[in-house]
């Protein structure tokens, strides 16, 4: 009897997944270091470029038989129908009935994208030139303080996409940032603000509160205790040490902010994927506009690749195939993302939000459980400082943790000498990850250095590195605005790859709201102002006992 299309549909899936866990299964048995004696050439073969963007995923347990198969299941799986979905301004965010468009905040100057039959790209590109206006006034010092000074501090006040992401773009490009100096408050914590203000002056100091809704618990709390530093210190003239950045207007009204430093966004752009619209004022104020557009335009760039590459050559298709390949057919559950790259420091938790937010999912597009695992665990530091650290685990513990090493090239404002250095620790831990050390050729060494053989009885199975650990290598020539933008935006498109092929929607966030209604419940119990707990757990009621006898 013939089926539905859709039981087509599912039949085809379910085939391409057989045919990638039997890949998996054929490769079993053969290590990375096999692989590589096998093939010559396995580096051209598995390696892919774009402009001056390499990423090597050679040292995968993998081979191209296997990426076949992991190609042929991206496109079973509808890949580039939601890709041009998603482009066209197609409500793909279901749950919420949105479109997902960040792309549209990057596109060029003739570009025309519609949501709902209306061109959203004048009213984007109108509140684009505003944003970057006010920052060039407060670098020029056009906009002034209250008292008539130049800012000499910004301090966002911003939690989740409404902070990562210019707190991480603005550490990444400190060679390009010559504007005022800049300060992320995010915490609820009252020491995170309370440390920031110690250091700043209220005469020079602009507060800029960026929350997409305006109603986020942190940031409400952290703009209140600002304003109230600014009023204790200019009484008249607080207001005018203000600007926001959200989609709703009608609150950053109540709140007092002057509409002329309001700057809107808009429904179809997720927190996480908001560093291109005004929430990157930040961001622009401290490298400037220039700066800020050749930031969008790399982001462009990659977007444009997204859109028209193959997708055996197409790399974010590719990252998230490589991390489809570890999650689902290898059963790795977490990523270690290190940057050679002080200045990406805040790289990973960026990635951690976009990535764990999006795909942190446990139910079908269509509201079924899942039948495979969905988002990885990504967590990271940079290198080499990660290598003193946790890389003893990834090198000889008893799990298989994947890595993505991220470097450039060259260095800008560095020292003489520090890059090679640093890029060939990143070489040497790719290497040393994949091949290790066999228990062979340790004992010959230390035969070589003259260790007895009781010694080397003893430590040969400590100094053995089991090797076949898995990596991808990304560099590119230097970090700027524009390759910084270029590189979120791959990771951006690797998210949406891999929330199309688990088909989970990667644009809503409703793991994160459970929480935010207990806090709100507990909050009166927690200050003491209410003391009813009927309906709590036990352990919170004995938690909340502690806190209520331990309080001054
Ligand atoms: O943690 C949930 C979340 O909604 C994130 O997705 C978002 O980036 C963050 O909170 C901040 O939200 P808002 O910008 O509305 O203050």
């Amino acid at each position: 009897m013939a089926g539905t299309p859709e039981d087509a549909k599912q039949a085809a899936l379910s085939d391409a997944w057989g045919l990638v866990h039997g890949e998996a299964k054929r490769l079993e048995e053969t290590g990375i270091g096999a692989l590589f004696a096998s093939d010559g050439e396995r580096f051209d073969r598995l390696s892919a470029t774009h402009e001056d963007l390499l990423v090597d995923f050679s040292k995968e347990r993998l081979d191209e038989a296997a990426l076949d198969a992991l190609i042929r299941l991206a496109g079973t799986a509808g890949v580039e129908d939601r890709r041009a979905a998603m482009l066209a301004g197609q409500p793909v965010n279901l749950t919420e009935g949105r479109a997902v468009l960040h792309t549209a905040l990057r596109a060029g100057p003739d570009a025309r994208v519609l949501v709902d039959g209306e061109d959203v790209m004048p009213t984007v590109r109108a509140v684009l030139d505003r944003f970057l206006d006010f920052a060039e006034d407060v670098r020029s010092g056009t906009y002034r303080s209250a008292s008539g000074n130049a800012f000499t501090d910004v301090v966002n006040i911003g939690i989740g996409g409404s902070d990562l992401g210019p707190a991480m773009a603005a550490r990444a490009l400190a060679p390009d940032a010559d504007g005022p100096r800049l300060h992320f408050v995010s915490n609820v914590d009252g020491s995170h603000l309370a440390d920031t203000l110690k250091r700043l002056d209220p005469k020079t100091t602009l507060f800029i509160v960026a929350s997409k809704t305006f109603t986020t618990q942190e940031t409400m709390t952290n703009a209140r205790s600002a304003r109230a530093w600014l009023e204790a210190a200019l009484p008249a003239d607080a207001g005018k040490h203000f600007a926001a950045v959200s989609t709703n207007l009608a609150a950053t009204k109540a709140f007092g902010i002057d509409d002329a430093r309001v700057f809107g966004f808009w429904d179809w752009v997720g927190g996480r994927y908001s560093v291109w619209s005004a929430i990157g004022l930040p961001l622009a104020i401290a490298i400037g506009a220039d700066g800020f557009r050749a930031f969008l335009a790399g982001a462009r760039d990659m977007d444009a690749h997204f859109a028209s590459a193959p997708l055996r050559r197409n790399l974010p298709v590719l990252l998230a195939l490589i991390g489809i390949w570890r999650r689902n057919a290898l059963g790795l559950p977490t990523v270690a993302l290190i940057p050679y790259d002080q200045r990406l420091d805040r790289f990973a938790a960026y990635v951690q939000q976009l990535d764990m937010e999006s795909n942190g999912k446990r139910v079908t597009r269509e509201g079924v459980p899942v039948t495979r695992a969905t988002g990885p665990i990504i967590w990271g530091e940079p290198g080499t400082n990660a290598q003193h650290s946790f890389f003893q685990l990834l090198h000889q513990g008893t799990d298989v943790i994947p890595v993505d090493f991220i470097a450039s090239a060259s260095a800008r404002d560095g020292l003489p000498g520090h890059q090679s250095l640093l890029l060939a620790n990143c070489l040497a831990q790719a290497r040393a990850l994949a091949f290790g050390r066999s228990e062979e050729e340790v004992r010959k060494l230390m035969r070589a250095q003259g260790r007895s053989p009781a010694e080397i009885d003893k430590l040969a199975p400590h100094r053995t590195f089991p090797g076949n650990r898995p990596s991808t290598v990304i560099l590119q020539s230097e970090l700027n605005p524009f390759t910084l933008g270029r590189l979120i935006a791959l990771f951006e498109h690797k998210v949406f790859v891999q929330g199309a092929i688990w088909n989970v929607n990667s644009y809503d966030q409703w793991g994160v709201e459970l929480g935010k209604e207990f806090a709100g419940s507990l909050g009166p119990l927690v200050a003491g102002e209410a003391s009813d707990t009927s309906g709590l757990d036990a352990s919170t009621i004995g938690l909340l006992g502690y806190l209520s006898s331990s309080k001054d």
